[in-house]
């Protein structure tokens, strides 16, 4: 068998999914993008996820705390903020779920993700979402069974709890590591770090050019899966998704270290605004 492609992300692979908007178009056209995190302590997670959702473009924004949640997000009134306990998953969400920034692993952690991994909606697992994968083989189950893959992004440590194996193992053979987890998880897998490898469960793999050390920062992840989960909702193939959410994030890294904000001091809010403006120049 020839060995499954492996490239460099290019934006010439996901610009099929980059539509000008119609003039006829309305919010309902862009998606929700509902947003499951937030425990006590962890509400930042959540935060900077939902505004890298909501500038990213998606039509509305709703953050569903694990933990209490704040009236309003100051920043982005936009966003809704609600108590996750009061969510109906089973409703048919028109957009896409955001699964994890900030979750924690309580019993009622673990509960609100099996009610929101029965969906059918489009959906990204992240951070305390992928923790509770890797200990509860029902909830894998779940993703594995989805007749649409989930877009899965472990950073190495959350990628080897998943595989159960040991970090190194990981970082020796990122690809192998990438290409193992979307086979065995039925997802489209985005294995993070210096040069984040996004492969499919048919074993194509891309390598993403963009992104530096100013990307080293507590909450970038949080908002890699805010951007994504934008393009999910705004009807992006979880693949296109994850190849574009990777890139512009890591693009947006890139303009500002080179004007200065970075790679010292990068705050990952600060990514957002660059995000739009690069999603918007495409
Ligand atoms: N070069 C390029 N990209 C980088 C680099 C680098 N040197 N360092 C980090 N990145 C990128 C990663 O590829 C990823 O997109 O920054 C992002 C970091 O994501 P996370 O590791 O998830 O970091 P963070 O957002 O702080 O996670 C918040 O959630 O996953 C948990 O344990 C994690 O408690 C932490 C929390
Ligand atoms: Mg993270």
């Amino acid at each position: 068998f020839p060995e499954p492609r492996c490239g460099l992300t290019q934006p010439s692979d996901f610009a099929s999914s980059l539509r000008p908007r119609a003039q006829q178009s309305h919010k309902g056209s862009f998606g929700d993008t509902v947003l499951v995190g937030g425990a006590a302590g962890m509400a930042g997670a959540l935060v900077l996820a939902s505004r890298a959702a909501l500038l990213c473009g998606s039509g509305r924004v709703i953050a569903a705390f694990a933990g209490p949640p704040p009236a309003y997000d100051p920043l982005h009134p936009e966003v809704m903020c609600r108590d996750g306990s009061h969510i109906d998953f089973g409703a048919a969400i028109k957009g896409a779920l955001v699964l994890g920034p900030g979750l924690g692993t309580t019993p009622s952690a673990r509960d609100l993700l099996g009610r929101a991994l029965a969906s059918e909606a489009a959906m990204l697992v992240d951070a305390d979402g992928l923790n509770l994968l890797s200990a509860h083989d029902d909830l894998t189950a779940a993703v594995v069974s989805r007749a649409t893959p989930a877009v899965l992004t472990p950073h190495p440590l959350e990628a080897a709890r998943l595989l159960k194996t040991e970090v190194g193992r990981v970082q020796a053979d990122r690809l192998a590591a990438a290409r193992t987890l979307a086979s065995r998880f039925r997802c489209i897998a985005v294995l993070k770090g210096s040069g984040t490898v996004i492969a499919d469960p048919d074993g194509e793999a891309f390598i993403n050019p963009t992104g530096n050390p100013a990307l080293a920062t507590g909450g970038s992840g949080d908002v890699l899966s805010g951007i994504t989960g934008a393009l999910l909702a705004q009807g992006w193939p979880p693949r296109d998704a994850a190849l574009g959410g990777v890139w512009i994030h890591g693009r947006a890294a890139d303009e500002l270290a080179e004007a200065g904000t970075g790679p010292v001091g990068l705050a990952a809010g600060e990514l957002i605004p660059a995000a739009r403006r690069i999603l918007n120049q495409l």
